[in-house]
């Protein structure tokens, strides 16, 4: 990213079925970005506009691809899933409870809080694990953000102390919408991420 290369030059990926070919590029893109910024927020929407170009140049029917980062907090409104109101959280923010903020993303406007161990995002922050889900609807608390969704994958974020920051999310409208290779790319990029920003949240 430097001299007369345009930035909105690495969101431009050929249309291919070469899944390698398209998931190098976004990585290397990734990799190049990062290595001038740090801040979170400024990777992370860089890094949903490179998967939501690189998803639609495989012709794969994504309808959302973003983030969701831990916040330590003490006072929050319920999950937009559940409807038993605002509480107070055990501990102060330092101790107080994790719960899943909506980040930089590419799609329409979705849940803005998760609570860990609630629906496929906070399932895969609480275990620290990817979780792929063919078909939503099978899926125990899947969280609808969008009805039109079909098939989901969520993989953590890991800071270098191991510690969950976030996760990534992406959704397609098809059923079975990913495959390994996918999988691969998006824990690729998740790895990447953890290690390229400071998590000041
Ligand atoms: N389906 C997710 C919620 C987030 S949206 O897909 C953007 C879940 O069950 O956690």
């Amino acid at each position: 990213m430097q001299g007369n290369v345009h930035h909105a030059d690495a969101s431009t990926f050929t249309t291919t079925t070469d899944k390698s070919q398209v998931y190098e590029t976004a990585i290397s893109s990734a990799v190049a970005l990062f290595e001038s910024q740090r801040f979170w927020a400024t990777n992370l929407a860089n890094t949903a506009s490179l998967m939501w170009h690189a998803f639609d140049a495989l012709g794969m029917h994504v309808n959302w691809a973003g983030f969701y980062v831990v916040q330590l907090r003490r006072w929050q409104k319920h999950s937009d899933a559940d409807t038993e109101g605002d509480k107070e959280l055990e501990g102060d923010k330092r101790g107080g409870k994790r719960t899943l903020m909506l980040g930089p993303f590419m799609g329409k406007v979705a849940c803005q809080t998760i609570n860990f161990g609630h629906g496929v995002c906070g399932t895969a922050a609480e275990a620290g694990r990817t979780i792929v889900v063919p078909d939503v609807e099978k899926f125990p608390g899947h969280i609808a953000c969008d009805g039109s969704t079909k098939s989901e994958v969520v993989v953590p974020i890991l800071d270098d102390a191991g510690a969950v920051r976030g996760v990534l999310d992406v959704d397609c409208l098809v059923l079975n919408g990913f495959d390994e290779t996918d999988v691969q790319f998006l824990e690729s990029l998740a790895g990447l991420i953890g290690r390229s920003c400071e998590w000041d949240l």
